[in-house]
């Protein structure tokens, strides 16, 4: 466990420093708003943390006690805010667990990020993607219910919902029809979501969020392998770059956009669904030109094709039309997709330059197989 976190006797683990004097230094006022993160690890957890810890939130998050024992790699997102959060161990599989910190933080609003995101495991373990990420979500909702009624809730819904398009660009209104493990589970999320506002009367809200992406997305995702393989290339570290898929398109924006439509929708007098993308779609293929063309070199040269990284069911197309957060929320995404894919290989050029000067190797963090 990195010097500035403690564990506590009940399992919290806290900054070692006195954290609720630096609180109320911090936020200054007795109207501090609590909110509780799942999922805080992970790129967008990250991103959302950095935006309430501006606007004065006390921010809690859950982590799985694997974090805890590997925090160099599993916290490293989060680092730099650590002395700020407080974290709390417990596992989506167990409502026990979950009950206890929602009973214990009472937080004001509650991001429900944490899931098995990636798409391609979950036609390699459809049990396990359905298992957390439906149950996941049920175990959250029912004990918000429970012990935090007036607690407001955001869902990660996902553009997968909408799988084998009907129509495009896609809005709120678009019928789903998922075409993986992931999607239908996050079908079964969103439906969750909508059943206890509509039961129950939860302030409940989920975003269908398009794929978004930026220096912190897992190297399993192919925007950030894409990126990886584009900054080794140019140093002379890998010679390849294989890839599935070229003419799947997505509509790719920046993560920190997107955390701020996550926070929007849960400030607004009802809560509601919002779809959330940029408008715009490329194709992988695009992605790797950009990527490439960023370091003068040809991705012709370098990208080949790999049955390996081809789905058994491939979603083709996903564009999204946000004009309901536009209006509604004031939502606009502000970063386009040149700067995006430009950003991300900088960013990779950049860790593996001082990787090689720190001479520490240039083990990927994170990493898995993608
Ligand atoms: N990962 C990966 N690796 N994808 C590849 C590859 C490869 O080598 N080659 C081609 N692709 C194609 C995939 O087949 C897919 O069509 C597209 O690239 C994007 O794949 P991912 O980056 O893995 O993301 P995703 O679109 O499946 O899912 C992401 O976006 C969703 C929102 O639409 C994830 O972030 C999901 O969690 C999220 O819900």
């Amino acid at each position: 466990m990195p010097g500035n976190l403690r564990r506590r006797s009940d399992g919290l683990v806290e900054p070692a420093a006195n954290r609720q004097s630096e609180l109320d230094v911090y936020d200054g006022g007795s109207n501090v708003k609590t909110a509780l993160i799942t999922g805080i690890t992970g790129q967008d957890g990250s991103y959302l943390s950095e935006l309430l810890l501006a606007k004065g939130y006390r921010v809690h998050g859950i982590v799985r006690r694997v974090a805890l024992e590997d925090p160099d790699h599993r916290m490293q997102r989060i680092r730099h805010l650590l002395p700020r959060l407080e974290l709390h161990s417990a596992s989506l599989e167990s409502f026990a667990s979950l009950f206890q910190v929602l009973a214990r933080v009472q937080p004001d609003e509650c991001y429900h990020l944490a899931a098995q995101s990636f798409v391609s495991y979950s036609f390699e373990d459809e049990f396990s993607t359905l298992n957390t990420n439906i149950n996941g979500t049920h175990h959250m909702l029912a004990a918000i219910k429970a012990v935090a009624p007036k607690c407001r809730f955001y869902f990660a819904a996902s553009s997968e919902m909408f799988g084998k398009v009907r129509e495009a660009p896609q809005n709120e209104l678009t019928a789903f029809h998922p075409r993986s493990a992931y999607g239908i589970s996050k079908v079964a999320g969103f439906e969750l979501t909508r059943n206890y506002r509509e039961a129950y009367g939860l302030f409940a809200a989920s975003g269908i969020l398009y794929n978004h992406e930026s220096p912190r997305r897992g190297f399993e995702f192919v925007t950030r392998k894409i990126t990886s393989h584009v900054a080794k290339i140019r140093l002379g570290l890998a010679d390849k770059l294989p890839l599935g898929n070229l003419d799947a398109k997505r509509d790719w924006g920046h993560a920190r956009d997107y955390v701020r439509a996550m926070w929007q929708m849960l400030q607004q007098d009802q809560p509601d669904d919002f779809v959330v993308a940029t408008g715009h779609a490329a194709s992988v293929q695009e992605f790797a030109e950009v990527a490439f063309s960023c370091v003068n070199l040809d991705w012709r040269d370098y990208v080949e094709s790999d049955p390996r990284f081809f789905r058994p069911a491939e979603v083709q197309l996903l564009l999204g039309d946000a004009r309901k957060a536009s209006r509604r929320l004031g939502w606009e995404p502000t970063c386009g997709f040149h700067e995006l894919v430009e950003e991300m290989v900088r960013s990779d050029l950049e860790r593996l330059e001082d990787a090689g000067e720190r001479s520490e190797g240039l083990a990927e963090p994170m990493t898995v197989p993608n």
